[in-house]
């Protein structure tokens, strides 16, 4: 039988990419689920359905993907604008705060997300918790020289800070900007708006996973009756 999450990832990629409308400019996520949407983007492209989008990519790996469908690619330097970011989380809350790094790309996707006039997350209904940080920890980018200070004062704060390492590589895993990425799991994020800031104050740190007041819609997939439905 499927997957169920597979099916969920795929439902929700496929209502992200039939947001698209012609001639605009597209900010194009990283992981799993936008996998799906890039997929789907390209195949509307390809039948047709829609004509002249430009994505901007947030990773390597989306970068890759755009290619494979065939969308078009363009950099930050030669445009004014984003219509419109479809990204992935790995939790989201009530207020449609969110964590993202799961990838190790949340500071390129911070970028483009925030730029977006409209930002769609796409997630299963697995995503969803009560307070940020239940289970996820928040994924920090660190530069290399300054990873011990950094994991130092993460620990001062009251977090548990961990160096993420590479799963089919020797040694952490390197982000696409060259970076390295730390963990931290906190028993408790009364403050998220808070937080942000204040892990991005410790020098060293380039950005972190913890994203406020920046999504305006989450699409959630579920699977109902045995089947995959999106809310
Ligand atoms: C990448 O760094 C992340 O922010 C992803 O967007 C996030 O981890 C969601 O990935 P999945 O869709 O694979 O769960």
């Amino acid at each position: 039988a499927a997957d169920p999450v597979k099916l969920m990832k795929q439902e929700v990629g496929r209502a992200a990419a039939n947001l698209i409308q012609s001639n605009s400019i597209v900010g194009l996520g990283t992981g799993s689920t936008t996998a799906y949407a890039i997929q789907f983007i390209g195949e509307r492209l390809k039948s047709g359905e829609i004509k002249d989008i430009v994505g901007v990519p947030t990773s390597f790996q989306a970068e890759v993907l755009s290619k494979q469908y065939g969308i078009p690619l363009t950099t930050l330097d030669a445009i004014d604008h984003i219509d419109i970011a479809i990204d992935g989380a790995d939790e989201v809350d009530p207020q449609k705060n969110l964590i993202k790094g799961g990838g190790a790309a949340h500071t390129r996707e911070k970028v483009v997300d925030y730029l977006a006039n409209q930002f769609i997350v796409v997630i299963d209904s697995g995503k969803l918790v009560d307070k940020l940080g239940s289970v996820f920890a928040v994924p920090v980018e660190v530069i290399p020289m300054a990873v011990t200070p950094v994991m130092n004062a993460i620990a001062k704060l009251g977090g548990k800070p961990e160096l993420r390492m590479g799963v089919k590589k020797a040694g952490p895993v390197v982000t696409d900007q060259g970076n390295l990425v730390v963990d931290v799991k906190f028993d408790d994020i009364p403050d998220p708006v808070n937080l942000e800031k204040t892990l991005n104050n410790i020098p060293g740190v380039l950005e972190n996973g913890i994203f406020v007041n920046c999504a305006d819609k989450v699409l959630i997939g579920e699977v109902k009756d045995g089947k995959p439905v999106v809310q």
